[in-house]
Protein backbone atom coordinates (compact mmCIF):
# COMPACT_ATOMS: atom_id res chain seq x y z
CA UNK A 1 0.00 0.00 0.00
CA UNK A 2 1.65 3.29 -1.05
CA UNK A 3 0.95 6.82 0.74
CA UNK A 4 0.18 10.70 -0.94
CA UNK A 5 2.77 11.63 1.30
CA UNK A 6 2.26 16.09 2.48
CA UNK A 7 2.12 17.07 -1.16
CA UNK A 8 3.39 20.26 0.33
CA UNK A 9 4.95 20.94 -2.81
CA UNK A 10 2.14 20.73 -4.69
CA UNK A 11 0.05 22.74 -2.58
CA UNK A 12 2.79 25.36 -1.67
CA UNK A 13 4.59 25.85 -5.04
CA UNK A 14 8.36 25.93 -6.33
CA UNK A 15 9.78 27.40 -3.36
CA UNK A 16 8.82 24.22 -1.20
CA UNK A 17 11.03 20.86 -1.14
CA UNK A 18 8.92 17.86 -1.75
CA UNK A 19 8.59 15.56 1.48
CA UNK A 20 7.16 12.20 0.11
CA UNK A 21 9.16 9.23 0.95
CA UNK A 22 8.33 5.67 0.91
CA UNK A 23 8.49 3.10 -2.35
CA UNK A 24 8.50 4.29 -5.44
CA UNK A 25 6.14 2.18 -7.87
CA UNK A 26 7.68 0.10 -10.37
CA UNK A 27 5.36 1.35 -12.81
CA UNK A 28 4.84 5.56 -12.32
CA UNK A 29 1.88 6.28 -13.51
CA UNK A 30 0.60 9.28 -15.54
CA UNK A 31 -2.89 9.84 -15.46
CA UNK A 32 -5.53 12.24 -15.36
CA UNK A 33 -8.68 12.13 -13.87
CA UNK A 34 -11.59 13.96 -15.52
CA UNK A 35 -15.55 14.21 -15.12
CA UNK A 36 -17.71 16.97 -13.56
CA UNK A 37 -17.69 18.10 -9.87
CA UNK A 38 -18.66 15.88 -7.16
CA UNK A 39 -18.69 12.74 -9.81
CA UNK A 40 -15.92 11.20 -7.53
CA UNK A 41 -12.58 12.03 -9.22
CA UNK A 42 -10.80 12.53 -5.33
CA UNK A 43 -12.14 9.44 -3.94
CA UNK A 44 -11.16 7.37 -6.72
CA UNK A 45 -7.51 9.36 -6.08
CA UNK A 46 -7.00 8.05 -2.94
CA UNK A 47 -7.80 4.48 -3.96
CA UNK A 48 -5.73 4.64 -6.73
CA UNK A 49 -2.72 6.06 -5.00
CA UNK A 50 -3.36 3.23 -1.95
CA UNK A 51 -2.72 0.24 -4.89
CA UNK A 52 -0.45 2.22 -7.71
CA UNK A 53 1.14 5.14 -6.02
CA UNK A 54 1.79 8.47 -7.45
CA UNK A 55 0.33 12.04 -5.59
CA UNK A 56 -3.04 13.47 -5.90
CA UNK A 57 -2.30 16.79 -7.50
CA UNK A 58 -5.26 18.44 -7.61
CA UNK A 59 -5.56 22.11 -8.64
CA UNK A 60 -9.04 22.62 -6.46
CA UNK A 61 -6.60 21.68 -3.63
CA UNK A 62 -4.14 24.22 -3.86
CA UNK A 63 -6.68 26.97 -4.13
CA UNK A 64 -7.98 25.53 -1.40
CA UNK A 65 -5.10 25.70 0.86
CA UNK A 66 -4.29 29.16 -0.35
CA UNK A 67 -7.27 30.12 0.94
CA UNK A 68 -7.11 28.65 3.95
CA UNK A 69 -2.99 29.98 4.40
CA UNK A 70 -2.46 30.91 7.92
CA UNK A 71 1.34 32.44 7.57
CA UNK A 72 -0.86 35.86 7.82
CA UNK A 73 -0.05 37.01 4.05
CA UNK A 74 -2.55 38.54 1.74
CA UNK A 75 -2.69 36.41 -1.63
CA UNK A 76 -1.19 37.56 -4.40
CA UNK A 77 -3.54 39.65 -6.66
CA UNK A 78 -3.92 36.88 -8.95
CA UNK A 79 -4.90 34.09 -6.02
CA UNK A 80 -7.65 36.53 -4.60
CA UNK A 81 -9.49 36.79 -8.09
CA UNK A 82 -9.09 32.67 -8.33
CA UNK A 83 -10.51 32.47 -4.93
CA UNK A 84 -13.16 34.51 -5.48
CA UNK A 85 -13.94 32.73 -8.97
CA UNK A 86 -13.37 29.64 -7.04
CA UNK A 87 -16.10 30.28 -4.37
CA UNK A 88 -18.47 31.38 -6.58
CA UNK A 89 -18.30 28.04 -8.54
CA UNK A 90 -16.62 29.39 -11.48
CA UNK A 91 -13.53 28.39 -13.36
CA UNK A 92 -10.65 30.11 -12.69
CA UNK A 93 -8.93 31.66 -15.93
CA UNK A 94 -6.53 29.73 -18.07
CA UNK A 95 -4.00 31.93 -17.49
CA UNK A 96 -3.74 31.72 -13.47
CA UNK A 97 -4.57 27.65 -13.56
CA UNK A 98 -1.58 27.27 -16.46
CA UNK A 99 0.95 29.37 -14.49
CA UNK A 100 0.04 27.62 -11.14
CA UNK A 101 0.71 23.91 -12.83
CA UNK A 102 3.39 25.06 -14.57
CA UNK A 103 5.60 26.28 -11.68
CA UNK A 104 5.58 23.14 -10.05
CA UNK A 105 6.61 20.97 -12.83
CA UNK A 106 8.62 19.07 -10.49
CA UNK A 107 5.68 17.23 -9.32
CA UNK A 108 4.79 15.94 -12.81
CA UNK A 109 8.60 15.43 -13.24
CA UNK A 110 8.70 13.16 -10.35
CA UNK A 111 9.46 9.40 -10.09
CA UNK A 112 6.66 8.63 -7.83
CA UNK A 113 4.24 9.57 -10.99
CA UNK A 114 1.08 11.61 -10.83
CA UNK A 115 -3.07 11.76 -10.73
CA UNK A 116 -3.62 15.37 -11.86
CA UNK A 117 -7.50 15.96 -10.57
CA UNK A 118 -8.97 18.82 -12.23
CA UNK A 119 -6.42 19.48 -14.45
CA UNK A 120 -7.37 20.35 -17.61
CA UNK A 121 -10.68 21.42 -17.63
CA UNK A 122 -10.48 23.41 -20.96
CA UNK A 123 -9.14 22.85 -23.99
CA UNK A 124 -6.16 25.34 -23.66
CA UNK A 125 -5.15 23.89 -20.57
CA UNK A 126 -5.29 20.40 -22.34
CA UNK A 127 -2.79 21.88 -25.02
CA UNK A 128 -0.47 23.31 -21.81
CA UNK A 129 -0.50 20.36 -20.13
CA UNK A 130 1.01 18.61 -23.41
CA UNK A 131 3.85 21.50 -23.44
CA UNK A 132 4.50 21.14 -19.88
CA UNK A 133 4.56 17.18 -20.04
CA UNK A 134 7.09 17.96 -22.97
CA UNK A 135 8.99 20.01 -20.80
CA UNK A 136 9.05 17.67 -17.86
CA UNK A 137 9.80 14.74 -20.08
CA UNK A 138 6.74 12.57 -19.44
CA UNK A 139 3.92 11.32 -21.06
CA UNK A 140 0.16 10.94 -20.11
CA UNK A 141 -0.58 7.14 -19.75
CA UNK A 142 -4.63 8.13 -20.28
CA UNK A 143 -7.12 10.46 -19.52
CA UNK A 144 -9.97 8.74 -17.09
CA UNK A 145 -13.18 10.07 -17.64
CA UNK A 146 -15.78 9.21 -14.52
CA UNK A 147 -19.33 10.15 -15.27
CA UNK A 148 -22.99 9.63 -13.58
CA UNK A 149 -26.39 11.36 -13.56
CA UNK A 150 -26.90 14.74 -12.53
CA UNK A 151 -28.74 14.38 -10.52
CA UNK A 152 -26.53 11.72 -8.17
CA UNK A 153 -23.92 14.26 -8.70
CA UNK A 154 -25.81 16.96 -6.82
CA UNK A 155 -26.61 14.56 -3.55
CA UNK A 156 -22.83 13.74 -3.99
CA UNK A 157 -21.90 17.65 -3.34
CA UNK A 158 -24.94 18.98 -1.62
CA UNK A 159 -23.90 15.38 1.29
CA UNK A 160 -19.98 16.24 0.95
CA UNK A 161 -18.25 17.66 4.58
CA UNK A 162 -15.01 18.02 4.81
CA UNK A 163 -12.43 18.64 8.05
CA UNK A 164 -11.73 21.72 8.67
CA UNK A 165 -7.97 20.59 10.41
CA UNK A 166 -7.07 17.94 7.82
CA UNK A 167 -9.17 18.19 4.94
CA UNK A 168 -10.64 14.97 5.23
CA UNK A 169 -13.52 13.93 2.98
CA UNK A 170 -17.30 12.43 4.20
CA UNK A 171 -20.25 12.55 2.79
CA UNK A 172 -23.55 12.52 5.28
CA UNK A 173 -25.15 9.40 3.87
CA UNK A 174 -22.66 7.36 1.93
CA UNK A 175 -19.67 7.94 4.47
CA UNK A 176 -20.70 9.63 7.69
CA UNK A 177 -18.31 10.48 10.34
CA UNK A 178 -18.32 7.81 13.80
CA UNK A 179 -19.77 11.36 15.55
CA UNK A 180 -21.60 13.36 13.73
CA UNK A 181 -19.82 16.85 12.70
CA UNK A 182 -16.49 15.58 13.84
CA UNK A 183 -13.60 14.29 11.77
CA UNK A 184 -12.64 10.69 12.87
CA UNK A 185 -9.08 11.80 12.02
CA UNK A 186 -8.14 14.37 14.06
CA UNK A 187 -11.62 15.47 16.11
CA UNK A 188 -11.73 18.90 13.27
CA UNK A 189 -14.95 20.26 12.69
CA UNK A 190 -16.48 18.80 9.72
CA UNK A 191 -17.96 21.68 7.19
CA UNK A 192 -19.35 22.33 3.86
CA UNK A 193 -17.26 23.72 0.79
CA UNK A 194 -18.68 27.11 -0.40
CA UNK A 195 -18.74 25.80 -3.49
CA UNK A 196 -20.65 22.90 -2.21
CA UNK A 197 -23.96 25.50 -1.34
CA UNK A 198 -26.79 24.77 -4.41
CA UNK A 199 -25.88 28.14 -6.06
CA UNK A 200 -22.32 27.46 -6.79
CA UNK A 201 -23.28 23.53 -7.40
CA UNK A 202 -25.22 25.03 -10.68
CA UNK A 203 -22.75 27.52 -11.92
CA UNK A 204 -20.24 24.41 -11.61
CA UNK A 205 -22.53 22.12 -13.60
CA UNK A 206 -22.96 24.61 -16.09
CA UNK A 207 -19.21 25.72 -15.99
CA UNK A 208 -18.45 21.78 -16.44
CA UNK A 209 -21.08 21.18 -19.19
CA UNK A 210 -19.47 23.87 -21.17
CA UNK A 211 -16.25 23.32 -21.49
CA UNK A 212 -15.93 19.17 -21.16
CA UNK A 213 -16.68 18.18 -24.49
CA UNK A 214 -13.33 19.28 -26.38
CA UNK A 215 -11.08 18.30 -23.81
CA UNK A 216 -12.84 15.09 -23.68
CA UNK A 217 -12.48 14.77 -27.96
CA UNK A 218 -9.09 15.71 -27.16
CA UNK A 219 -7.99 13.02 -25.20
CA UNK A 220 -10.18 10.35 -27.74
CA UNK A 221 -7.81 11.58 -30.55
CA UNK A 222 -4.67 10.57 -28.96
CA UNK A 223 -6.11 7.39 -27.71
CA UNK A 224 -5.85 8.11 -24.18
CA UNK A 225 -9.65 8.79 -22.84
CA UNK A 226 -10.93 5.93 -20.75
CA UNK A 227 -14.39 6.15 -19.47
CA UNK A 228 -15.93 4.66 -16.18
CA UNK A 229 -19.59 4.70 -15.10
CA UNK A 230 -19.09 6.51 -11.71
CA UNK A 231 -22.96 5.32 -10.57
CA UNK A 232 -21.94 2.64 -7.99
CA UNK A 233 -20.36 2.66 -4.68
CA UNK A 234 -16.92 3.88 -4.21
CA UNK A 235 -15.45 0.27 -4.27
CA UNK A 236 -17.32 -0.80 -7.23
CA UNK A 237 -16.37 1.85 -8.74
CA UNK A 238 -12.82 1.16 -8.00
CA UNK A 239 -13.18 -2.02 -9.53
CA UNK A 240 -13.32 -0.64 -12.85
CA UNK A 241 -10.72 1.89 -12.08
CA UNK A 242 -8.21 -0.91 -11.33
CA UNK A 243 -9.31 -2.62 -14.41
CA UNK A 244 -8.43 0.19 -16.70
CA UNK A 245 -5.03 0.47 -15.26
CA UNK A 246 -4.27 -2.59 -15.52
CA UNK A 247 -5.00 -3.01 -19.12
CA UNK A 248 -2.94 0.40 -20.05
CA UNK A 249 -0.18 -0.26 -21.94
CA UNK A 250 3.33 -1.65 -20.84
CA UNK A 251 5.18 1.97 -20.02
CA UNK A 252 6.50 3.97 -22.92
CA UNK A 253 9.98 5.20 -21.10
CA UNK A 254 8.93 7.27 -18.50
P1 LIG B 1 -12.04 20.98 -7.69
O1 LIG B 1 -11.54 20.89 -6.33
O2 LIG B 1 -11.26 20.36 -8.80
O3 LIG B 1 -13.52 20.46 -7.63
P2 LIG B 1 -14.40 19.59 -8.63
O4 LIG B 1 -13.85 19.18 -9.92
O5 LIG B 1 -15.59 20.43 -8.69
O6 LIG B 1 -14.44 18.26 -7.95
P3 LIG B 1 -14.78 17.94 -6.49
O7 LIG B 1 -13.55 17.96 -5.63
O8 LIG B 1 -15.89 18.83 -6.00
O9 LIG B 1 -15.41 16.50 -6.64
P4 LIG B 1 -14.78 15.07 -6.86
O10 LIG B 1 -15.12 14.62 -8.23
O11 LIG B 1 -13.35 15.01 -6.44
O12 LIG B 1 -15.69 14.27 -5.85
P5 LIG B 1 -15.37 13.65 -4.43
O13 LIG B 1 -14.50 12.46 -4.55
O14 LIG B 1 -14.95 14.73 -3.48
O15 LIG B 1 -12.26 22.48 -8.15
C1 LIG B 1 -12.88 23.43 -7.29
C2 LIG B 1 -12.83 24.80 -7.97
O16 LIG B 1 -11.46 25.22 -8.16
C3 LIG B 1 -13.45 24.90 -9.36
O17 LIG B 1 -14.85 25.09 -9.30
C4 LIG B 1 -12.72 26.12 -9.91
O18 LIG B 1 -13.22 27.34 -9.37
C5 LIG B 1 -11.31 25.94 -9.39
N1 LIG B 1 -10.48 25.14 -10.31
C6 LIG B 1 -9.81 23.99 -10.00
N2 LIG B 1 -9.15 23.53 -11.07
C7 LIG B 1 -9.40 24.39 -12.09
C8 LIG B 1 -9.02 24.44 -13.45
N3 LIG B 1 -8.23 23.49 -13.99
N4 LIG B 1 -9.47 25.46 -14.23
C9 LIG B 1 -10.25 26.42 -13.71
N5 LIG B 1 -10.66 26.44 -12.42
C10 LIG B 1 -10.24 25.44 -11.61
O19 LIG B 1 -16.84 13.14 -4.03
C11 LIG B 1 -17.89 14.04 -3.77
C12 LIG B 1 -18.74 13.47 -2.61
O20 LIG B 1 -19.38 12.26 -3.04
C13 LIG B 1 -17.95 13.10 -1.35
O21 LIG B 1 -18.72 13.42 -0.23
C14 LIG B 1 -17.76 11.58 -1.47
O22 LIG B 1 -17.69 10.96 -0.19
C15 LIG B 1 -18.99 11.15 -2.23
N6 LIG B 1 -18.71 10.04 -3.18
C16 LIG B 1 -17.66 9.99 -4.03
N7 LIG B 1 -17.75 8.87 -4.78
C17 LIG B 1 -18.88 8.22 -4.38
C18 LIG B 1 -19.51 7.01 -4.78
N8 LIG B 1 -18.99 6.24 -5.75
N9 LIG B 1 -20.67 6.66 -4.17
C19 LIG B 1 -21.20 7.44 -3.21
N10 LIG B 1 -20.65 8.59 -2.76
C20 LIG B 1 -19.49 8.99 -3.36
Amino acid sequence: MYTTGNRIAWLQGPDASCAKTGPVPPRPWHLVLLGPPGVGKGTQAEKIIAEFGACHLSTGDVFRYAARDTSGQAPSPAMAVALAAMKRGELVSDATVVELVRERIQCLACQYGFLLDGFPRTLEQAHALDAILGAAGRKLDAAINYFAPESLIIERLSGRRVCRQCRTGYHVQNKPPRVSGRCDACDGDLIQRDDDKPEAIRTRLHAYATTCDPVLEFYRRQGLLRKIDASGDPGAVFVHTREVIQKLSPAVPH
